[in-house]
């Protein structure tokens, strides 16, 4: 799959290198800004206060399948949006999905001898959903869906209790099952 990341620091660039070396090709933009029209799909992995800035300096949007993986720490989503998501769905009026924003970077190296794949949460459109799951799975997680949209902005506030968790018992992987699972 061609594959842009907007932001290619912990998350961009870690999430980069694994795509890459699951066979995509991988176009990483940084703050100089960049053009996302030759993409399939767009990970935004931008500071959660930055996306704005990022829709202003990166061309090419219209109608991409982006996956949101900010969060918002100390700020707000752009006025008149109750998610980061949302805010980008409104931009480029494609297929959107929050997702890869409650794991952490720091473990990434870490999924290639997991012996079960953890849990990562996505919320978004259905028309996203392949893409984000094959892009779970390359990435090493298995996908956990969340709901539509609208389900963004909660999953955004998620990461308050992520932090918490995290600093009372360090960085962690989760993994969710069906009930037949015990
Ligand atoms: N770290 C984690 O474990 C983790 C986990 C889940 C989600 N997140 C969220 O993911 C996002 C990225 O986190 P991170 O840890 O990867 O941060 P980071 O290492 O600081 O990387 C942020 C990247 O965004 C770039 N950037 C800043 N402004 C930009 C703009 N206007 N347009 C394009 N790129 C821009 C930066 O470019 P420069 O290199 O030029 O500064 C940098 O490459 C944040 O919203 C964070 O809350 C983080």
């Amino acid at each position: 799959m061609k594959v842009a990341v907007v932001g290619k620091g912990n998350v961009g660039g870690g999430l980069a290198d694994r795509w890459e070396r699951a066979g995509h090709d991988v176009t990483r933009i940084g703050r100089d800004g960049g053009d996302v029209s030759d993409a399939e799909v767009v990970l935004v992995a931008t500071p959660g206060g930055a996306v704005a800035d990022a829709f202003d300096a990166v061309t090419g949007w219209d109608g991409k399948t982006v996956i949101d993986a900010t969060n918002v720490i100390g700020a707000e989503p752009p006025s008149g949006f109750s998610s980061n998501a949302e805010f980008i769905k409104s931009k480029t009026n494609g297929p959107t999905a929050k997702s890869f924003n409650l794991n952490f970077a720091a473990l990434y190296d870490q999924l290639a001898g997991a012996e079960r794949k953890p849990s990562n949460i996505w919320s978004g459109d259905e028309e996203a959903r392949s893409v984000v799951e094959q892009l779970n799975r390359d990435a090493g997680y298995e996908p956990y869906y969340a709901g539509p949209l609208e389900s963004a902005a909660v999953q955004e506030a998620a990461i308050q209790l992520f932090f918490g968790m995290a600093q009372a018992n360090g960085r962690f992987f989760y993994r969710f099952a069906e009930p037949d699972e015990f």
